[in-house]
């Protein structure tokens, strides 16, 4: 069994590169099944989710060839719609992009419903919804399939109106509408960078999308989508996740290859922390005492606070000065972790979607598990930051959407290995991207 062991105490100095958008490339990848061509997606994170995706896409006969660790070229000439490695589908969340890219492509579509982190439900219907009224049929079949058709084979454009801001409903329904007959209006959409990304990857393989990034999106759809060279953005949550350890450990680390606007959020409840966040071009430079102040925050779409952020910022508010309160806007159950962090000394009281934060003056080392791969990234914090030792087990969550978490640690004083039985370590935690 694989396991990080964390020594706390360290402050963390230095400077670390963040790597490109995990929820950016998910969709993209799949998207990359509509172009007729080779394209050239550059700053790909190499993180096991977008391993299983180039997989899978691989599985339905695209060319995929790796031109550095974070450039891949994708070659979709020849893709299919059938026969796909379901069983790496089942696994992940984001495969539920190849419904739309294939629908778009081919009219028809066969996928596996969705797996991933599981926080309370995680309903598809905003995703049937708008495919459906793109004009295709999508049914649940025997064996946990979804098969979906387009009458005659070809989507037409239409007016949806989402009844809930969803990242991925908006996701799908841009990338199958890219391709249809016609024009498609997103209303109410998300509006995270990632939406934005993917419509700018769309667009530059030939794609006629507007309006991305506000809560209408308009798409005229076109008969082709060619090749083309492509760079993802810098990851949010990568970049905020570094940005609270940093501020929960103390210490000054220069946060390098980021938007800073994309960290506004995340830059302003620091700094009603007692944090200071420094704004350069494509960095942010953030020091810390380690003596941190109470907040509020609710999560919610963006620009709000990211939900992906709130196990790592309710981490480091559990060592704050007074009480904190943390609502989750966004998702029914994501305080599982909060067990975890009780181990560890963490003053926590939950109830419904409301978290009641005491701070604590120390948290102390044991061993814990990541439910999922925030609440993964929150342990290795609260390791960093507790006296003694921690091991952090399901680490696969936390690999899922984190390249090289260890070694860009280790980099700045964190004192994080990855061992496997009996407590030996391994070279790949420090090699890794
Ligand atoms: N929802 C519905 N119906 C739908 C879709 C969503 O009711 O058809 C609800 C969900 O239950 C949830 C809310 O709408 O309450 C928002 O869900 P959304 O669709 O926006 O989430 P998602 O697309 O499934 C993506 C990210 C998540 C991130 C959320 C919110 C990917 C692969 N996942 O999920 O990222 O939490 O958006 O920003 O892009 C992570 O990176 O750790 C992660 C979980």
């Amino acid at each position: 069994m694989e396991r990080y062991r964390i020594r706390g105490g360290n402050r963390l100095h230095g400077e670390v590169e963040i790597s490109g958008a995990k929820n950016a490339a998910v969709a993209i990848i799949p998207a990359a099944l509509m172009v007729d061509g080779v394209c050239r997606i550059e700053n790909l994170p190499r993180i096991s989710d977008t391993d299983t995706l180039l997989h899978i896409l691989q599985s339905l006969g695209a060319g995929i060839r790796m031109i550095n660790s974070s450039t891949v070229e994708i070659d979709s000439s020849h893709v299919t719609w059938d026969g796909a490695d379901y069983d790496r589908m089942r696994k992940i969340r984001a495969s539920y992009y190849f419904i739309g890219s294939m629908l778009g492509r081919f009219g028809v579509a066969r996928s596996t419903m969705p797996g991933g982190c599981n926080f309370g439900v995680r309903p598809i219907d905003q995703h049937i919804k708008g495919l459906t009224a793109l004009g295709a049929a999508v049914d649940v079949q025997e064996g946990g399939f979804i098969y979906g058709e387009a009458a005659g084979r070809r989507l037409r454009g239409a007016q949806i109106y989402l009844d809930k801001i969803s990242v991925g409903a908006t996701m799908n329904i841009m990338i199958a509408a890219a391709m249809a007959d016609g024009k498609t209006v997103i209303e109410n959409a998300a509006r995270e960078p990632h939406i934005v990304d993917l419509a700018n990857f769309l667009n530059s393989m030939g794609a006629n999308i507007r309006g991305a990034g506000t809560d209408t999106i308009k798409v005229t759809g076109v008969s082709r989508l060619h090749g083309g060279t492509y760079a993802i953005i810098p990851d949010q949550i990568e970049a905020g996740t570094f940005m609270v350890a940093t501020a929960a450990c103390g210490g000054e680390v220069l946060i390098q290859n980021v938007i800073p606007k994309h960290l506004d959020c995340i830059s302003a409840k620091l700094r009603e922390m007692g944090v200071t966040v420094e704004e350069y071009p494509e960095s942010v430079l953030v020091r810390s005492t380690g003596e941190l102040r109470r907040a509020n925050v609710k999560t919610q779409p963006y620009p709000g606070f990211p939900t992906d952020m709130q196990p790592q910022l309710s981490t480091a508010l559990a060592l704050a000065k007074g009480t904190s309160v943390v609502t989750e806007g966004v998702w029914d159950n994501r305080y599982k972790y909060v067990n975890e962090l009780r181990k560890m000394g963490a003053q926590i009281q939950v109830d419904g979607k409301t978290a009641v934060i005491e701070g604590v003056p120390c948290l102390t080392g044991a061993p814990v598990a990541a439910c999922d791969l925030r609440a993964g990234a929150a342990m290795v914090i609260a390791g960093l930051c507790a006296s003694g030792v921690t091991y952090v087990e399901d680490i696969q969550y936390i690999e899922r959407g984190y390249q090289n978490f260890p070694g860009k640690l280790r980099a700045l004083g964190g004192d994080v290995v990855l061992v496997s039985e009996p407590d030996k370590p391994e070279a790949r935690g420090a090699a890794a991207g």
